[in-house]
C-alpha cells in the first residue's frame, strides 16, 4: 500500500508511478493507493484504490497527489469531537494496524515529510512492515542530500524573484519576497542567490534591521535604485519571533506561518525608510504544479528503490539521496533532527561572497 501525507509537493505522483512501474515487474505483487494518508484506511468505508501500470501513466508530469493528502491528524491523533463541542485526540494505530492485516497488506509506503516519517517510526515500532520516501518542499529532512519537490520550490521562486527585479527597478522600489519553508531557510537561501537578491533573511539567523537598512541605502543614490529582499517566512528579527497565527482548524497542529514580509516592510517604515515598498507573498504558488526535471528523476529513483526496499524486507527505513547513491537510512535516525541551514555553512559564504546581507 503506498500512501501520501502531510502538505503536498510537486513530485508525490512521480514517486507513486516509480512503485507501480517497479512492482509491475514482479509476480504477485499488487499496490493499492490509501486516500488522504492513512484516513483512507481509517475512515468506514475503507477509501482505497488499487493502482496498476494504466493508472500511473504520464504521472511523472503532473503536480499534486492523486491519492489526496492531508496534513492534520492522523493513526496517533485522531481528532474526535466531544459531546461538548470541543475536540479531543485518539489514538486509532492498533485499530488501524488489525484493519491492514485483515485487508491483507504486506508492506505500506509512506510518502512524506518529518511528521508522516514519525508516524511511520510509529508504527513500524508496533510491527508494520513499512518504508519512507522523504517529501517537502521545505528540504528540512536530514539524512537525505534533498527532497524531491524542493528544487521546483526554488525554480518557482527565481522565476518570481526575476518578475520582481524588472518592476522593482522601474519604479525604484524596496521589494520584499516571503518565501516557504517552516523552520528552515533553503528555499530562501537558493532563491536568493539564484535570483541575485540584496537580503536574505533566514529562520536560522535572526536579522538585525539596521543591516537591511544599511543594505537599502547602498542600493539607491538619493531616490534612484531598487533593492530585492528575500524573506523566509520562519524569519525573525534578533529577540523577536516569528510571525504567524493559529488557524483553528482541526487537527492543525503548526502555527500557520505568514506576514513576515509585512511586518518587516511596516518596520522599515517606522524606521524612516522612505522609498516605496511592496511585499508579494509568494504562498502556496511554490507547492503547485509540475515538478522540474531534477525533481521528476529524483521521485522516480525514491519510488523504485522505496519497492526494491519492500522486496528485500528492508523495512524501518528511509530512502535517501546521498550523492551520487539512494541508499536506506533508519527511520529512527531519520526523524531525530531537523536539516537546518548552519550559518557558518558553504552556501551562507557563498552569498555573502556576492554580496547578500544576511542580517546578522
Ligand atoms: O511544509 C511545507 C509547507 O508548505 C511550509 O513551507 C508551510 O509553512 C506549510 O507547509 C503551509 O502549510 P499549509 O498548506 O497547511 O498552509
Amino acid at each position: 500500500m503506498v500512501l501520501t501525507g502531510g502538505g503536498d509537493c510537486p513530485g508525490l505522483n512521480a514517486v507513486i508511478r516509480g512503485i507501480v512501474k517497479r512492482a509491475s515487474q514482479e509476480q504477485d505483487w499488487e499496490v493499492v493507493g490509501c486516500i488522504e494518508s492513512f484516513n483512507g484506511v481509517l475512515r468506514e468505508p475503507t477509501e482505497v484504490e488499487i493502482l496498476d501500470e494504466k493508472r500511473v501513466e504520464g504521472l511523472q508530469i503532473q503536480g499534486g497527489t492523486i491519492l489526496g493528502t492531508t496534513n492534520k491528524g492522523g493513526p496517533f491523533a485522531w481528532p474526535v469531537k466531544e459531546a461538548d463541542g470541543t475536540w479531543t485526540t485518539a489514538d486509532r494505530s492498533d485499530e488501524m494496524l488489525r484493519k491492514l492485516q485483515y485487508m491483507g497488506i504486506d508492506a505500506v509506503i509512506n510518502i512524506g515529510g518529518d511528521g508522516s516519517q514519525r508516524i511511520s517510526l510509529g508504527l513500524y515500532n508496533k510491527g508494520l512492515n513499512i518504508v519512507g520516501v522523504p517529501k517537502t518542499i521545505d528540504n528540512d529532512l536530514s539524512m537525505t542530500d534533498y527532497t524531491f519537490g524542493f528544487q521546483t520550490a526554488v525554480q518557482i521562486c527565481t522565476d518570481a524573484i526575476d518578475k520582481l527585479v524588472t518592476t522593482a527597478a522601474s519604479h525604484n522600489r524596496v521589494f520584499v519576497i516571503e518565501v516557504m519553508g517552516r523552520d528552515a531557510g533553503w528555499i530562501a537561501l537558493h532563491s536568493a542567490i539564484a535570483g541575485g537578491a540584496d537580503v536574505c533573511l533566514i529562520p536560522e539567523i535572526p536579522y538585525d534591521i539596521n543591516r537591511v537598512i544599511d543594505k537599502i541605502n547602498s542600493r539607491y543614490n538619493k531616490r534612484r535604485g531598487n533593492c530585492i529582499i528575500v524573506i523566509a517566512e520562519g524569519a525573525m528579527p534578533k529577540g523577536g519571533n516569528v510571525t504567524g497565527t493559529e488557524t483553528g482548524e482541526v487537527g492543525y497542529q503548526h502555527i500557520k506561518l505568514g506576514g513576515v514580509s509585512e511586518q518587516l516592510a511596516a518596520d522599515l517604515k517606522a524606521a524612516g525608510v522612505e522609498h516605496d515598498i511592496r511585499c508579494t507573498i509568494l504562498g502556496h504558488l511554490q507547492r503547485g504544479g509540475t515538478p522540474i526535471a531534477f525533481d521528476r528523476v529524483l521521485a522516480t529513483e525514491f519510488g523504485v528503490r522505496a519497492m526494491e526496499f519492500v522486496l528485500e524486507g528492508r523495512f524501518g527505513q528511509m530512502v535517501a539521496y546521498h550523492h551520487p547513491d539512494i541508499i536506506g537510512v533508519p527511520l529512527e535516525e531519520a526523524v531525530r533532527q531537523p536539516h537546518l541551514i548552519n550559518p557558518d555553512e558553504r552556501l551562507v559564504h557563498t552569498a555573502k561572497g556576492v554580496g547578500i546581507e544576511m542580517g546578522g
